[in-house]
Order: structure tokens, then sequence, then C-alpha cells
């Protein structure tokens, strides 16, 4: 198969995800490059952790047409190329999701945790996962925590071996869903630094964030979520400086308010400011 440079890593068609009676994700078409970092914004309930979950089949939407790298998706009920188990379980090793809790299993170590996969899922031998596990840990400036329990760490730091356990499984796309909004204030640079760096190399992304600066600073694109539906794609600087909707205005001033009366991210402010 011919692979241009122009294809993308990523697309997808027609996404369309019920819960019941209620369409929470309602025909959504997106193409995402390899390199590309692409945000997500939107109120709370707009779908954008179902839009995530259903990339990586957490939750099967309903019907769409998904390709990624070799796999190519129909996910309409009998389609003849609707995913199979097994596809969806090597599916879900190629794209990493970080969420919000971390989720670390409490009962294994810190390396255990991040060696867990690579061994389990990808047959892995040992020795070999430790040492991607290592030098994962290396760069993230936990290896010194590597025989620690999760309960020892900061949120901070839990957050950052979330993210390298994800890593440890080498994926082509990684996806983040509000992982700083749990941190206290304080823990939420160590995290998005870490982001920032993983995007800085080229990993291509999706993340939801209410962190306008970073996703102003550190997003090739943005994507304002609105009922189900993306309402809003372009530039950061497009879409962050200059919303066409009044309800993307009236986001964006809420999120300034709320962030300012938090406390934090002054940069916040500068990062609408035309
Ligand atoms: N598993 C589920 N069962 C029923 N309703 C759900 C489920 N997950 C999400 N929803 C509903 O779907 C809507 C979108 O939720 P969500 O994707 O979490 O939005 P967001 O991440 O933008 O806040 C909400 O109304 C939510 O209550
Ligand atoms: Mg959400």
């Amino acid at each position: 198969m011919i692979e241009t440079e122009d294809k993308p890593l990523l697309k997808l068609r027609n996404i369309r995800k019920s819960f019941g009676a209620l369409e929470v994700i309602k025909g959504i078409d997106l193409d995402v490059k390899t390199g590309e970092v692409v945000s997500i914004i939107g109120a709370s309930g707009s779908g954008k952790s179902t839009f995530l979950r259903s990339i990586n089949a957490i939750e099967m939407a309903d019907v769409g047409l998904m390709e990624f790298e070799k796999f190519r998706f129909d996910f309409a009920a009998g389609s003849a190329n609707h995913p199979t188990r097994r596809q969806l379980q090597e599916l879900r090793s190629r794209i990493g999701m970080v969420f919000q809790s971390y989720n670390l299993w409490p009962h294994l170590t810190v390396l255990q945790n991040v060696i867990h996969a690579p061994v389990k899922v990808l047959g892995l031998p040992r020795s070999e996962a430790i040492e991607i596990a290592e030098a994962l840990l290396q760069r993230i400036g936990l290896y010194d925590k590597r025989n620690s329990y999760p309960s020892r760490l900061s949120g901070g730091q839990q957050q950052r071996v979330a993210i390298a356990r994800a890593l440890a499984m080498k994926p082509k796309l990684m996806l983040f869903d509000e992982v700083t909004s749990a941190l206290d204030p304080e823990l939420v640079h160590e995290v998005l630094t870490l982001m920032a760096s993983l995007a800085a190399e080229g990993m291509t992304m999706l993340l939801v964030t209410h962190e306008i600066s970073f996703a102003r600073d550190v997003s090739s694109r943005v994507l304002f979520f609105e009922k189900g539906v993306i309402a809003e794609d372009g530039l950061p600087k497009d879409v962050l400086q200059n919303p066409q909707s009044p309800r993307l205005q009236q986001f964006l001033h809420r999120i300034l308010h709320d962030n300012v009366k938090a406390g934090g991210e002054a940069a916040d402010k500068e990062a609408v400011a035309k």
C-alpha cells in the first residue's frame, strides 16, 4: 500500500453515539495528521469525553467510519468491516489514553505499573519491558520512585506515571482527557510540561483541556465542541482569539473568569486577549 505524507493518521467520518434516547455525538468528521496536536474545548456535557472514548473504542460508536493505521472500521451494526474483539484489543494497544483520574494500580509499584501492559498485552520479555520503563521513568524524572507505590506519590507524579505507562506501549496516537483537572494548581505545570515535550517530539495527540494557554501554545489546531458536533475548528489563534460564534465567545469568557477566580493562570487571560 502506498502511504502518502498527507494521508491522515486518523480519519473519522460521521461518528455517532447515543446513550438510549440521548444522542451525544452527532456525526463527527475529523482528520488528524501525524504530528498534529489537536486540543478539544467545550462545555461540560458537550460530548468531548465520549468522543475520545469512542476513538479507542472504550465506547463503541453506533455508526461511522474510522481509519487508523491498518484498521478500516465501519461501526454500523452488521457491517462487514465492523471491528472484531481482537481488532479492538489491538487498536487500544496502539492508542494511548490518559484520564483525569490517574487510575494507576494501587497494589503495583510505579515500575510494575509501567511494564504491566507491555508484558501482558504485547508479550514483551520482562527485561525488555523494564528497560523501556526505566528509560521512560528517567525521562519524566521519576526513576527514583520506581519501587514506590502510587499512594506515596503526589497527584502530579501519579499522572506523569500514567502518561509513562501509556507511552510504554509505543502508541502512535495519544488521547488525553482533562488530565490536569483533578490536580492541585501547583501540580498542573509539571504534567503540562511533559505533554508539551511530547508534542515537541512529534507525538500525535488529541487532548481535551480547559487550559486555554496550553491549548494556544502547544496545539496545532483547536476544536470547539458544542452539543456533540465540532462547532469551530481552526488554528489556535483563530479559534481562541477570534471566536466566531457567540457560544464560543461566551465559553471562553466564562473559562477565563473561572480561572481568574480560582487564582490561577493569568496566562489564560493573555491567551484569549487579542
Ligand atoms: N455511559 C453513559 N451513559 C449514559 N449517558 C452518558 C454516558 N456517558 C456520557 N453520558 C452523557 O453524555 C453526555 C456527554 O458526556 P461527556 O462525553 O462526558 O461530555 P464532556 O466530556 O464534554 O463533559 C452527557 O449528557 C452525559 O451525561
Ligand atoms: Mg469529559
